[in-house]
């Protein structure tokens, strides 16, 4: 079942306190919003989308996740730790079929986004909890363990790499925080 997951509200990250809310002074100045993660990553400024055409523009903050996420994704594909949890999608993609992968980037990279502070995307698909319960998700292979769960924290920052953002990078050391506070989500054994 798809739900509109405020999944961080309910890991209570609460958008990490690196939220969008902006603080009223006495004197009634317009405040000035505090940067967010999002920001850290690029922000809401256009650039020109790489993989789109007629001259397509993204936001450089989700082309950035993005990239880490579809590096990520690769990562995982060639880790033979996990990847055994990702035969649905491996089999897809190794028969040509790359609408699994396809909508696996959209999902992550909008969850990504929208737990860093984007305001222009939200996360649309399972809960943390339902995404990593293979009964509740036939492309899910196997719960997760905790050894999964540190292997995919590694590739994600491997990813990360090669997508040009070194493990020291502030905002992805906050990405990383974010990611480990789900791991009693996805690790369900
Ligand atoms: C905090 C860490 C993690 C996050 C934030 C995360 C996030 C997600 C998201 C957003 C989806 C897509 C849900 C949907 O389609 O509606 C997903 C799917 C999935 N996740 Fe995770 N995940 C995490 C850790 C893991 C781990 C440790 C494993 C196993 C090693 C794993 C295996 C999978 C699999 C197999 C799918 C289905 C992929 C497909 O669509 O074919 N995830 N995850």
């Amino acid at each position: 079942m798809k739900k509109i997951a405020l999944v961080f509200a309910v890991v209570g990250i609460g958008i990490i306190s690196i939220s969008t809310q902006s603080c009223k002074k006495n004197d009634d100045t317009p405040a000035t919003p505090k940067p967010t993660l999002y920001d850290s990553l690029g922000g809401e400024t256009l650039v020109a989308d790489p993989t789109g055409t007629n001259g397509a523009t993204i936001e450089a903050g989700r082309l950035l996740i993005r990239n880490i996420i579809d590096s990520t994704i690769f990562v995982i594909a060639g880790d033979n730790a996990i990847n055994g949890h990702f035969i649905v999608l491996l089999s897809e993609v190794t028969s040509g079929n790359l609408s699994g992968f396809q909508e696996l980037s959209k999902n992550l990279t909008d969850f990504v986004a929208a737990g860093t502070g984007s305001t222009h995307y939200t996360y649309e698909g399972l809960s943390m909890t339902a995404a990593h319960d293979p009964a509740q998700n036939p492309r899910m292979n196997n719960k997760a363990t905790n050894a999964d769960m540190d292997a995919f924290e590694a590739d994600l920052f491997t990813g990360a790499a090669k997508a040009g953002v070194s493990s020291s990078n502030p905002a992805l050391q906050s990405v990383g925080r974010i990611v480990e506070s789900l791991r009693s989500q996805v690790v369900q054994m």
